[in-house]
């Protein structure tokens, strides 16, 4: 069992984020920036609100809770779009810091009873879900117009020349595709059942697709030719106007910049492209000659050991994820340049698995054989027939704790205020 002390440390961490991530006046937190995105002050008391009906009400909605029944309901995702999340009759923040604070020294206490593996998965799924909320907050401080409330990211390592397009060989075999309550007693449900997958052989991008590379992708008139584009990809690409990736500016004076958490300036052409949408992925990767992977093929790249036949816990190893193998945890804001984590290379040598930017796959959400719906029941199944493609490695503010080379993440395809982008892949005659 995890021990209870790594718990509590990581809901801290998660915590301490959270609270910087709502370090602003009340004015601020109730601001909406985007429709597609919550007022800061709904995840806040959202996340205290799911903590307190897994941990202190064993997930039983009936048993009375802390907060007013009429309050409560405004928490529950399902019941409230995000777009109308703004107009509730919301926690004030410091109503909303206060819950969760009563929550989090109740839940502590409780960790202390802490007995069964069901309880240690519990906790796991806690964490897991305020660190993906918090991911959340930074993809509504990114949308947010003015002037900036973050600074600029704490610094990275430094890029590799002459890994931006090149490619790694998969060989074909079989491997086994997810995780299971043994081997990750923390996997969320879409992430099981461990089973065997014969892959073909293919290619797949040492690295993620670069900024300098889209470049190319957009002065070529990609944006421009239909011929690159899926049917759906190109009627989206008219109705929106797409021409380049979101939050790059492309007339006025401002053109060859990109705006990031509020600030001006220039685009690196060694870091990874963000901000894209699925659909602009696949145009890309047909101009470039290649395809997106399948989640089948990017997890056997990210987490296959061919010399022993097994699966690694990290695509390096069995080690835990350092500042020197990947990038992780929030704190830079932006992805690393390509090759600056050559320590953090697959079996296969892919770099960058893990980090930086999500990566859009050519594969629907769907549930692997023997899926059982976690405690959570509405976490994955309500999204298994709907139109998602799945995201894999985790961006830059993923917290290490959470990600695993078995995650999986999902989104609508024409959606890219999330830090999402692109690696490829390539058929082997
Ligand atoms: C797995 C990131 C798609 O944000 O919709 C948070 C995570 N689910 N609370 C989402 C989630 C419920 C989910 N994603
Ligand atoms: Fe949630």
């Amino acid at each position: 069992m995890r021990q209870r002390e790594t718990l509590a440390r990581e809901l801290t961490t998660a915590r301490d984020r959270t609270l910087r991530l709502v370090d602003f006046d009340d004015a601020e937190l109730h601001r909406q920036y985007d429709p597609l995105m919550s007022p800061l002050v709904w995840d806040l008391a959202h996340i205290g609100w799911q903590e307190e009906l897994w941990l202190l009400r064993g997930n039983n909605p009936g048993r009375p809770g802390l907060l007013d029944p009429a309050v409560e309901r405004c928490y529950d995702a399902f019941l409230n779009s995000r777009a109308s999340r703004v107009d509730l009759p919301l926690l004030s923040p410091a109503e909303a810091r206060s819950y969760c604070s009563t929550v989090r020294n109740k839940a502590l206490d409780s960790l202390d009873a802490l007995s069964t593996d069901a309880d240690e998965f519990t906790f796991g799924l806690v964490i897991s879900h305020e660190n993906q909320h918090d991911e959340t907050m930074l993809q509504a401080l990114n949308l947010r117009t003015g002037p900036p409330l973050l600074d600029r990211g704490a610094p990275l390592p430094p890029g590799r020349p002459g890994v931006a397009g090149a490619s790694v060989l998969v060989p074909a075999g079989e491997f086994v595709l997810g995780v299971d309550a043994v081997t990750e007693p923390h996997s969320l449900d879409n992430e099981r059942c461990a089973h065997v997958v014969d892959v073909p052989a293919f290619r797949i991008g040492t690295v993620p697709v670069t900024n300098g590379e889209w470049r190319q992708f957009i002065d070529d008139g990609g944006y421009d030719d239909q011929r690159w584009w899926s049917e759906r990809g190109w009627v989206h690409r008219q109705e929106a106007d797409l021409r380049a990736p979101q939050f790059w500016n492309v007339s006025g004076d401002l053109a060859g910049t990109r705006t990031r958490f509020g600030h001006i300036e220039d685009i690196p052409a060694d870091e990874p492209v963000q901000h894209i949408t699925f659909f602009e992925a696949e145009a890309y990767a047909s101009w470039a000659g290649a395809r997106l992977p399948t989640e089948q093929e990017w997890e056997k790249a990210c987490a296959w050991d061919p010399a022993v036949n097994a699966r690694r816990r990290y695509p390096w190893g069995a080690s835990e994820p350092t500042a020197h193998l990947a990038n992780l945890g929030g704190e830079a804001l932006r992805p690393a340049p390509v090759g600056a984590y050559p320590a953090g290379a697959s079996a296969y040598g892919a770099e960058q698995m893990l980090g930086d930017v999500w990566e859009w796959t050519t594969s629907a959400l769907r549930p692997w054989p023997g899926f059982t719906p976690m405690l959570y029941e509405q976490y994955s199944a309500p999204f298994f027939d709907g139109d998602y493609k799945v995201l894999r490695g985790g961006s830059w503010a993923v917290a290490p704790s959470i990600l695993r080379p078995s995650f999986r993440n999902w989104d609508h395809p024409i959606r890219r205020q999330i830090f999402s982008g692109v690696r490829l892949a390539w058929d082997v005659a």
